[in-house]
C-alpha cells in the first residue's frame, strides 16, 4: 500500500510540535487518513542543527525547499514570511501537491494568487491555522455557516499582544518585560513587530472578513493600529474604569442611509467592559464572537498561539487533504473562491 507524501517546510515552534506529532502517532494518523503519512523532507535554515525534540531523522533535513515540494503529496508550510514561501506554494500545487499553511501573513497579503493556483491544480488548500491558533474558526465560517449570512466577526486574534495586555493589567509589568516572555513561550512572530504593531491580526482580519462575506479583504486595506502606544498609565486609567484594554480585530457588514452595503475591518485597542467575556480572555487565548442572521451569535475560544496549539489545527489540515488524495476528492472548495464579488471598505 503507498503512502501519502508529506514535505515539511519550517522546523520551529510549531513545525516540531507537528512533527513530533507525525511521528508519535504515525499508526493513529494512518488510520484516519486510510494510508500511512510517510515525511519525505524537512526543509529548514540550517539542516546541521540538531532537533532532537521534533523526533525526526537527522537525514530528512534538508535546505533544497524547491526540489522537495515536487516530490510531495501535501506541503506543509510553517517558514512564515512572504518569500521564499509564497513561491514555494505555488511551485507545490503547479506539481500536484496539495498545501497546508499557518502563514497569515502570506494570505492577508496575496490569498487570492493561492486560491486561484488550487483551483487551477485541483488541489486543497488549507489555512485553518492561520487564525486564532487552535480554535476552529475557518472551517465553520467556510462551511457550516455557508448558508447563513454573517453581519459582525469580531474579538481577540492575536496571543501575543492579549498576552502582554493581560500581563501589564495583572502584574504591572512593563511591554519589553512581558513581550520578551511571550517570546520565550513561542507565541511571538519570528519578528514581534508583526505582532505589536497589529499587523498580525490585521492580516487575520483581512482572512475572517474574506470569508465571512464572501469577499477579498487584502491586509493592506484595513486599518491598523496596534499596542505600542498602550501605556501602563491607560492601562490603569482602564481598570478605574471597570475596564480592560484588549486588541480587538472588528468586521462588520455596515449599510448606509440609502441601504448601500460596505464593510468595516479594523483592528486597533479597545476598552472592554470587565463583565463583557472577552475581558476574561488571559494570556495567550484568543476569543471570536460572529454575528449572523440565522444563528444568531457565537463565541469561539482557545488557545491563539504557540507550538501545540497551531500543530492541532496544522493538523486537522493535513489529515483533510492527506484523505482527499486517497478518495481523490477535494474541498471545502477554494474553487469557490476563484471570481468573487469585491465588496467596498467603509473608510473609519
Ligand atoms: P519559527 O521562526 O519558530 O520557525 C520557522 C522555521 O522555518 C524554522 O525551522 C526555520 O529554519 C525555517 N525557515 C525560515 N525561513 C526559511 C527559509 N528561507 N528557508 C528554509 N527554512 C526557513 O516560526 P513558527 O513555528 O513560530 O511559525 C511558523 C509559521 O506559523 C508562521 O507563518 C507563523 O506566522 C505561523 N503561526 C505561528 C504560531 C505560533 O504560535 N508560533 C501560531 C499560528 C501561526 P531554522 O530552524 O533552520 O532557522
Ligand atoms: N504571533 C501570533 C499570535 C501567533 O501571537 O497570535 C498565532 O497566530
Amino acid at each position: 500500500e503507498s503512502s501519502v507524501r508529506v514535505a515539511l517546510l519550517g522546523c520551529g515552534t510549531v513545525g516540531t510540535s507537528v512533527a513530533r506529532r507525525l511521528v508519535e502517532h504515525a499508526d493513529e494518523l494512518a488510520a484516519r487518513v486510510g494510508r500511512p503519512l510517510e515525511i519525505v523532507g524537512v526543509a529548514v535554515r540550517d539542516p546541521a542543527r540538531p532537533r532532537p525534540d521534533s523526533g525526526l531523522d537527522p537525514a530528512l533535513f534538508t535546505t533544497d525547499a524547491e526540489g522537495l515540494v515536487t516530490r510531495a503529496d501535501v506541503v506543509i508550510e510553517l517558514m512564515g514570511g512572504i518569500e521564499p514561501a509564497r513561491g514555494l506554494l505555488l511551485r507545490a500545487m503547479e506539481h500536484g501537491a496539495s498545501v497546508v499553511t499557518a502563514n497569515k501573513a502570506l494570505l492577508g497579503e496575496d490569498g487570492p494568487r493561492l486560491y486561484e493556483s488550487a483551483a487551477r491544480h485541483g488541489v486543497d488548500l488549507y489555512y485553518e491555522a492561520s487564525v486564532a491558533g487552535a480554535i476552529p474558526l475557518l472551517r465553520p465560517l467556510q462551511m457550516s455557516l455557508a448558508g447563513d449570512s454573517v453581519e459582525r466577526v469580531m474579538g481577540i486574534v492575536n496571543g501575543t499582544t492579549n498576552f502582554v495586555l493581560d500581563k501589564m493589567d495583572r502584574s504591572n509589568e512593563d511591554l519589553d518585560t512581558v513581550l520578551a516572555e511571550a517570546q520565550a513561550l513561542g507565541y511571538a512572530e519570528a519578528d514581534p513587530t508583526a505582532d505589536v504593531e497589529g499587523y498580525d491580526a490585521r492580516a487575520k482580519a483581512a482572512i475572517l472578513a474574506s470569508l465571512a462575506f464572501h469577499t477579498r479583504v487584502a491586509a493592506p486595506d484595513v486599518s491598523c493600529e496596534g499596542i505600542m502606544s498602550v501605556t501602563a498609565e491607560d492601562i490603569r486609567a482602564a481598570r478605574k474604569m471597570g475596564c480592560v484594554v484588549k486588541l480587538l480585530a472588528i468586521c462588520a457588514r455596515v449599510r448606509d442611509d440609502r441601504g448601500e452595503e460596505s464593510l468595516s475591518v479594523r483592528v486597533h485597542p479597545t476598552l472592554v467592559p470587565r463583565s463583557h467575556p472577552l475581558a476574561s480572555v488571559h494570556e495567550a487565548f484568543n476569543a471570536v464572537f460572529i454575528e449572523t442572521a440565522l444563528a444568531g451569535e457565537l463565541m469561539f475560544y482557545g488557545q491563539g498561539a504557540g507550538g501545540d496549539p497551531t500543530a492541532s489545527a496544522v493538523l486537522g489540515d493535513l489529515v483533510q487533504a492527506a484523505r482527499h488524495k486517497v478518495t481523490g476528492s477535494r474541498g471545502p472548495g477554494e474553487s469557490a473562491y476563484a471570481d468573487l464579488p469585491i465588496l467596498p471598505l467603509a473608510q473609519v
